[in-house]
């Protein structure tokens, strides 16, 4: 199995180009079942996790073209599509969850393999399900499988989210595009990629007002039409590389990131005492000396992000000071603490806080990602640690970063992928 080798690097300095976001290009391929005909997204980022949502396109009976020199997806959608989402690709991939209101939609019928367990949580569905269920469907599980029908057809409904599940948003709002009537959803998720889903969806034909703000009103139409679309530049990426400027000391120019999506996260990197310029074409980090310690409380958009929990965990390591980490999400993203332990961090976690005492310095050694954001966070803590820290399991890097390692390389970090 591939890993990546990473020694004590200096500070990173350098340009890199935030590409468009994993979560919300893998909701846009799912919504481009809704019509059949041709459409286009460009700003496509150069992820494992496209390649299992392409696969399960495929399946579907779409053709799927990946251009990953222009970072376009040309995806053909048939009149009639498949309405089975196998097992092999869902445990891969939890995102392929989102076919599930485009198929109820579509075909008014489903199956989905359920997804199991998962390395950031017990995520479950059930929000998912009941707003499926308002709208018209049953749900029964047999042998693995969700099967969700909608023998009558989709109807509008009042719902009501119990929690702003993305997920769940973004399944309910697909599934309600093609309902009859107007629906409103009370509660949902305000994530950009959210946004970016209904503005997609309204190019599309569907009638979404509300976007950005928790409650939609959809008002379903008999048929949608196939667009182009542009994928939103990916926050968490660009949060990432602020984090990696602040650990390592650096200076980077972050292109395309986008202020308005990262309002939270900026602050907190100013509050390590890094300066943040925001200039016409993304954010400039620059930070000298060794960060302080800062606190963190992970909630929903507009919240401090979960998938930027980890990158700062591994910044109060070696930070001057104590911090408390609250994770309101996901709560087995702490898994990866333990293999901030094996570069010797302080860190101590009771229930959903984790409290990280800063040292001067950690020291190299062999750590497992245990997610995306776990996986790139190890390896900022790697650029710092002394001597040589090896990365195992990096499929789940390779899953959310386009050219990770590339990138960082460019940067002047001391980082190798070994097959
Ligand atoms: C998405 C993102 C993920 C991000 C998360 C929160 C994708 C592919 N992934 O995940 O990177 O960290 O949003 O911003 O877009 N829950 C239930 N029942 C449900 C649905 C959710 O209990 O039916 C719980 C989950 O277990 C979790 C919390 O709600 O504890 C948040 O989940 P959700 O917002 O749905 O996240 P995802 O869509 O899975």
């Amino acid at each position: 199995m591939p890993v990546y080798q990473v020694s004590q690097s200096g500070p990173l300095r350098g340009e890199v180009i935030v590409p468009g976001a994993k979560n919300s290009v893998l909701k846009l391929m799912a919504a481009s079942l809704l019509a059949s005909g041709q459409t286009e997204i460009t700003n496509v980022p150069n992820i494992l996790d496209v390649d299992i949502m392409a696969q399960l396109l495929e399946r579907l009976g779409c053709e799927v073209i990946h251009d990953k020199t222009n970072q376009k997806l040309i995806i053909a959608v048939p009149e009639k599509i498949g309405h089975k989402a196998d097992y092999d690709l869902v445990r891969q991939m939890r995102a392929s969850i989102a076919v599930l209101g485009p198929l109820v939609a579509r075909c008014h019928e489903a199956d989905i393999a359920l997804p199991g367990g998962d390395a950031i949580g017990s995520r479950g569905l059930d929000i998912h399900l009941s707003g499926l269920e308002k709208l018209g469907c049953e749900v029964t599980n047999e042998h693995g499988y969700l099967i969700v029908k909608a023998p009558n057809g989709l109807k509008a409904e009042q719902i009501s989210l119990d929690f702003p599940s993305v997920g769940a948003t973004e399944n309910v709002v697909m599934a309600a595009v093609l309902a009859k009537g107007t629906t409103v959803v009370d509660n949902v998720a305000r994530e950009p990629e959210i946004v970016d889903l209904c503005e997609m969806l309204n190019k599309m034909g569907a009638q979404i007002s509300g976007i950005g703000t928790s409650t939609l009103e959809i008002t379903g139409v008999s048929e949608l039409s196939p667009t182009n679309h542009e994928v939103v530049t990916d926050r968490i990426v660009a949060g990432t590389w602020a984090a990696a400027a602040v650990i390592t000391q650096g200076d980077i120019f972050i292109k395309n990131a986008k202020t308005q999506h990262l309002e939270l996260v900026v602050s907190k990197i100013e509050a390590t005492g890094a300066q943040v310029k925001q200039l016409a074409e993304g954010l400039q980090v620059t930070m000298t000396g060794r960060p302080q310690a800062v606190d963190i409380m992970t909630l929903p958009y507009p919240g401090f992000p979960t998938d930027m929990q980890p990158q700062f965990i591994a910044i109060n390591a070696i930070a001057d000071g104590t911090a408390m980490v609250t994770e309101n999400l996901f709560e087995a993203r702490f898994r990866f603490v333990n293999e901030l332990a094996r570069l010797g961090a302080d860190v101590k976690i009771n229930g959903h806080h984790c409290l990280v005492r800063g040292k001067e310095s950690l020291s190299g050694a062999p750590v497992e990602a245990t997610d995306v954001r776990a996986g790139a966070s190890l390896v900022l803590a790697g650029l710092v640690a002394e001597g040589e820290t090896t990365v195992h399991e990096i499929h789940h890097i390779e899953r959310g970063y386009a050219n990770f390692v590339e990138n960082l390389q460019k940067l002047g970090a001391n980082i190798e992928r070994i097959i």
